[in-house]
């Protein structure tokens, strides 16, 4: 297991950088390229544990996936039904978003496949895609009632289906849209709450008929009617791996960070909103569009923090962030309140017991509750050993911590940071020198 020591910093945090790719883009794309009928490059792809979980699977799958440089990826599709058997395990590593996707094509093939992970992933439910995939007709089994991997496929028939998710998820939502690409009949999926909807859009950049029948129902047709043109992906910068980056500017005394070419789809800029209520205040530079993705450069510096209400619909679109935000809550005047956000509990950790757990550990004041937390602020961190509890967003999140709190945090089991962000640590200390 690998620790991180960090301290105090002295100086602001200041200049223009760049964070990683979006993962949750770069698994689609490694997903979708495949399925094209030839060449696409990827460029700017995320280079990271969970990705290349994914990139492996694909090729395992048959998909030719030429590592053109560091950044670059060069696929060349072979058509919808070019998918061959694995001769193996399909192995997802520790990632939820490699299982529930790929369980979408993989229902939609005429072979066998089984999708398994690590203990983690392994603990991950399962269920909520199992359901509507045989609903479909697709021949699954899993294991604990079809409750949890390995998933194991046999192929089928697919048909498209109209169904209600139980919670927002946008894993679920697109294993159904992809599943939908191998029926004979448009597929129809209704959100409790919009989710981030990159699927669709990179659906709609590769030709297929995608409609939002309002913000929370989406139709997919299946292909049989559509010809799938090539093109070229550029992946812009994850706001989630931003997200340590905006609360770190807003944090430390005097910071002005510029975090360029950001992703900013509606269904992941919840912390913007909520930091927004809370006094922050950010400046969009740059907007622009890029296949069918809102994009832009964020511009941040540090403010007096106030307490918030979080809840309902904004829930789903900051998912992954409230680790980082129940940190800056623990410096905003007042109660913050977080709730509806039981799925918090089905993450990489379970985030409201391991984000609670250690941020205490730093002398925050944070109550669990069973869909949420609430804490008090401002509270003094100080230094201590923590850990990260193989949770990538937990262990940035108490770095961030560590910038703060007086004396050194020593974080265990930092290896899990290269799940999404591999260069997280020079970048922070390129900031903060
Ligand atoms: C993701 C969706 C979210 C998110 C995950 C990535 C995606 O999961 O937490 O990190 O790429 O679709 P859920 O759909 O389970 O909420």
């Amino acid at each position: 297991m690998t620790e991180f020591r960090i301290s105090p910093t002295t100086k602001p945090l200041r200049g223009t950088l760049r964070v990683p790719a979006d993962k949750s883009i770069t698994h689609r794309a490694l997903m979708l390229t495949p399925l094209l009928q030839g060449e696409t490059r990827i460029e700017n792809f995320l280079d990271s544990e969970t990705t290349r979980a994914t990139l492996n699977c694909m090729r395992a799958l048959g998909a030719e996936i030429v590592e053109h440089d560091a950044t670059t990826l060069i696929v060349r599709g072979r058509g919808l039904h070019s998918l061959q058997e694995p001769r193996d395990v399909l192995w997802c590593l520790g990632s939820g978003t490699t299982i529930r996707l790929l369980a979408g094509i993989c229902a939609g093939q005429h072979f066998l496949s089984v999708l398994d992970g690590t203990p983690a992933l392994k603990r991950r439910p399962m269920g909520r895609i199992v359901e509507p995939l045989k609903q479909m007709g697709a021949t699954i089994l899993a294991r604990d009632n079809d409750r949890f991997p390995p998933l194991v496929f046999r192929g089928g028939n697919l048909r498209g289906i109209e169904y209600a998710l139980p919670v927002a998820s946008a894993q679920v939502k697109s294993a159904i849209l992809l599943a939908g690409l191998f029926t004979d009949s448009p597929t129809t999926v209704h959100e409790p709450a919009p989710s981030r909807d990159h699927t669709e859009r990179m659906l709609r950049a590769m030709g297929v008929g995608v409609t939002n029948l309002s913000p929370t129902t989406i139709r997919v047709e299946s292909l049989s009617k559509f010809e799938i043109r090539n093109s070229k992906f550029e992946i812009p910068s994850d706001i989630s791996s931003a997200a340590f980056f905006i609360v770190a500017a807003l944090l430390v005394k005097n910071s002005e960070l510029c975090l360029e070419n950001v992703g900013l789809n509606f269904g992941r800029t919840g912390l913007l909103d909520a930091l927004t209520r809370m006094g922050a205040e950010f400046s969009i530079q740059n907007q622009r569009e890029e296949n069918g993705e809102p994009i832009g450069d964020i511009v941040v510096s540090s403010a007096e923090l106030r307490a918030t209400q979080v809840g309902g619909g904004e829930v789903p679109r900051m998912i992954d962030e409230f680790p980082i935000f129940a940190l800056a809550a623990t410096q905003a005047i007042g109660e913050t309140r977080v709730r509806d956000a039981q799925e918090l509990r089905v993450k990489e950790s379970d985030r409201v017991a391991s984000v609670a757990q250690e941020l205490r550990k730093l002398g925050a004041d944070i109550e669990e509750q069973e869909d949420g937390f609430v804490i008090a602020g401002p509270t003094k961190l100080r230094g201590a050993r923590v850990n990260a509890h193989n949770d990538h967003r937990l262990a940035m999140s108490l770095a961030v911590a560590g910038l703060i709190a007086e004396g050194e945090t020593i974080i265990e089991g930092w290896e899990c940071v290269a799940d999404s962000f591999p260069n997280f640590s020079k970048l922070l200390s390129q900031v903060s020198g």
